[in-house]
C-alpha cells in the first residue's frame, strides 16, 4: 500500500515520481520544521552557548596570571560566556596602599572577557579577608570610611563593565550560631554590609548587587537561614540587594544536598536573583555536577553557574580534581553531564519580579547612554524598553540572538541589517524610550544595546 501525506490531493503517478515527491516534501518538512517550528533550537555544543539557549550564562573564575597559557585560553574562550577574576579585584590586589588603587591584572581579565562578548562577574568589594595590610590594622569610623571609599572607587572605576558584583563576601559565622562573623568590618557596626550596599548602588546603578558566601547550600543550616532573614531584610527596608550568589564549594566534609533546589527557590521567592558563583565538587561526580545545573535550571531567578576555575591543576583545591576538565585540558565525565544538562533543561515561563537591567555604558564624548530593562513576558515572546539619556537625537542598536525576531517596535524608527537580527532605532521624535516586540522562537537570551550614538 502506497501512504499518502494528509491532504495530498494531486493524482496518483509512477513509483518514481512518488518517490521523488516523497523526499521533496521530507526535505521541505525539515528545512522549514528547523526555522520556523518553535522550540526546536539546536542544543548547543559549548557550555556557554548551551546556557545563552536557556537564558543564562555559564562562567569560570579567571586568574590574570594564566591568560598566557594558551591550553587555558583555548578552554576559556571555547566554553565560557561569563568570568570572574579569582583574586584580581580583591581589595589587597585593587587598593595595595590606602588610597592607590591598582587596576592592571582586573582590566586584563576585563578587556579579555569583554573584548569576547563575555559579561564580567566582580568579586569582591568588602572583604574580611585577602585585605591590605593597611586595612587589616584599621577599626572603627577610620575603617568604616576606607571601606566605602574603596567600594565607591572600585565600583565606579568598573562601571558599565561588571553585571554583577559580590559586594559583600563571607559576611557569617559558619557552625550554628547565625550570627555575623566577628571581624574588623563587622566590628565598624552591623549597618556595615547595607551601607557597602547603598554605596556600590550609587558607584554604578546598572550592576546587580550581590551578597556572596560559602556553607550556605542547605537549607536546613543555621547560615543559610541568618543570610536568609538579613535578604528578607534588606528587601523589606528597600536596601539596595539584587542577587545572592552561592559559592558551591562541595566537599566530603560539605557535601551537595538535595535540599539545593529549595535554597536557590527559596531565596529567589524574597525578590533577588540567585547565582552559582564558584562551583567546584570534590572528585568531580558527575552526577552531582548534573543535579546542581539542573537546580539552578529549575529557579527561574537562577541566572548561571560560575565554576571555580578551568582545569583541576587550576583549582585552589587541586588535589580534589574538583572541576570539568583535567589538567591537561581534556574534559571530564562531569563536562559530558553538565552540558547534558544544560541542553535538556527548560526554558523558565515565571518572569522575573523586578526586572533586571542591563548596566549602562560609560558615555565617551558626544555618544548617549542606552539601558536595556526587560519588560513583560509571554509564552513566545517578551517586550524589552530601552532608555536612552545623554541625548535628544540618538541612534541606538540592539542585536537579538537567532532564531530570536524583532516582531513590533515603539517610539522609534527602525531599521535592520541583512540578518534581520541587528536593529539600528533612531529617535522619532517621540522622547527617549523605545520599546520592542521579541519572538523568543525557543531562545530567551536578553537583547544586547552594542551602541548608543548622539546625531
Ligand atoms: O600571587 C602570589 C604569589 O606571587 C606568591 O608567590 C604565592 C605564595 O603563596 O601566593 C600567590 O598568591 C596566592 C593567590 O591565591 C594567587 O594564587 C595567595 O597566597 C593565596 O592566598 C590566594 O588564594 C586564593 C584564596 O581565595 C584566598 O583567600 C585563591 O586563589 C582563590 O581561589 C580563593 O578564592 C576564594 C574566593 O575568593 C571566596 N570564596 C572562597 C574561595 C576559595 O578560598
Amino acid at each position: 500500500m502506497t501512504e499518502r501525506c494528509q491532504g495530498d490531493t494531486r493524482p496518483r503517478t509512477g513509483p518514481r515520481a512518488r518517490t521523488a515527491i516523497v523526499l521533496a516534501a521530507a526535505a521541505l518538512l525539515a528545512a522549514t520544521s528547523a526555522a520556523f517550528l518553535p522550540g526546536t533550537a539546536s542544543a548547543g555544543t559549548t557550555l556557554g552557548a548551551s546556557a545563552a539557549e536557556k537564558g543564562r550564562y555559564f562562567g569560570t573564575a579567571v586568574a590574570a596570571s594564566r591568560l598566557s597559557d594558551g591550553n587555558y585560553t583555548t578552554i576559556l574562550n571555547r566554553e565560557f560566556n561569563s568570568v570572574t577574576p579569582e583574586n584580581e579585584m580583591k581589595i589587597d590586589a585593587t587598593e595595595p596602599q590606602q588610597g592607590r588603587f591598582s587596576y592592571g591584572a582586573a582590566e586584563q581579565i576585563v578587556n579579555h572577557a569583554r573584548s569576547r562578548g563575555m559579561s564580567v562577574r566582580g568579586h569582591t568589594l568588602a572583604w574580611h579577608s585577602q585585605q591590605p595590610p593597611w586595612m587589616e590594622s584599621m577599626s572603627g569610623s577610620a575603617l568604616r570610611s576606607a571601606m566605602l571609599n574603596h567600594v565607591t572607587q572600585v565600583a565606579t572605576h568598573f562601571r558599565g563593565q561588571v553585571v554583577a558584583w559580590d559586594v559583600v563576601n563571607e559576611a557569617f559565622e559558619d557552625g550554628t550560631s547565625g550570627a555575623r562573623r566577628n571581624s574588623n568590618l563587622q566590628r565598624t557596626g552591623n549597618d556595615w554590609i547595607e551601607a557597602a550596599f547603598r554605596a556600590a548602588r550609587a558607584a554604578d546603578p546598572g550592576a546587580k548587587l550581590c551578597y556572596n558566601d560559602y556553607n550556605t547550600d542547605n537549607w536546613t543550616h543555621a547560615k543559610t537561614q541568618a543570610v536568609y532573614n538579613m535578604v528578607r531584610d534588606f528587601k523589606s527596608r528597600g536596601v539596595p540587594i539584587d542577587c545572592v550568589g552561592f559559592q558551591s564549594h562541595f566537599n566530603n566534609d560539605s557535601p551537595y544536598v538535595s535540599n539545593y533546589r529549595t535554597t536557590l527557590s527559596s531565596f529567589a521567592a524574597l525578590g533577588v536573583d540567585v547565582q552559582v558563583t564558584e562551583l567546584d565538587i570534590q572528585g568531580a561526580p558527575a552526577a552531582t555536577y548534573r543535579s546542581v545545573v539542573e537546580d539552578c535550571l529549575a529557579v527561574a531567578r537562577c541566572n548561571g553557574v560560575t565554576v571555580w576555575g578551568i582545569r583541576d591543576s587550576d583549582s585552589w583545591r587541586a588535589s580534589q580534581t574538583p572541576l570539568l576538565f583535567n589538567s591537561s585540558g581534556q574534559k571530564k565525565a562531569a563536562y559530558d553531564a553538565v552540558l547534558a544538562a544544560l541542553n535538556n533543561g527548560t526554558t523558565p515561563t515565571d518572569p522575573p519580579t523586578t526586572p533586571p537591567t542591563t548596566p549602562p555604558t560609560t558615555p565617551p564624548a558626544g555618544s548617549c547612554t542606552a539601558t536595556l530593562q526587560d519588560s513583560t513576558r509571554w509564552g513566545d515572546r517578551f517586550n524589552s524598553q530601552v532608555t536612552v539619556s545623554g541625548a535628544s537625537n540618538w541612534t541606538v542598536v540592539v542585536a537579538v540572538t537567532p532564531p530570536q525576531k524583532v516582531s513590533n517596535t515603539w517610539n522609534g524608527s527602525p531599521t535592520w541589517d541583512s540578518s534581520g537580527n541587528v536593529m539600528t532605532m533612531r529617535s522619532n521624535g517621540s522622547g527617549n524610550v523605545f520599546g520592542f516586540t521579541t519572538m523568543a522562537n525557543g531562545t530567551w537570551t536578553r537583547p544586547v544595546v552594542r551602541s548608543c550614538t548622539a546625531s
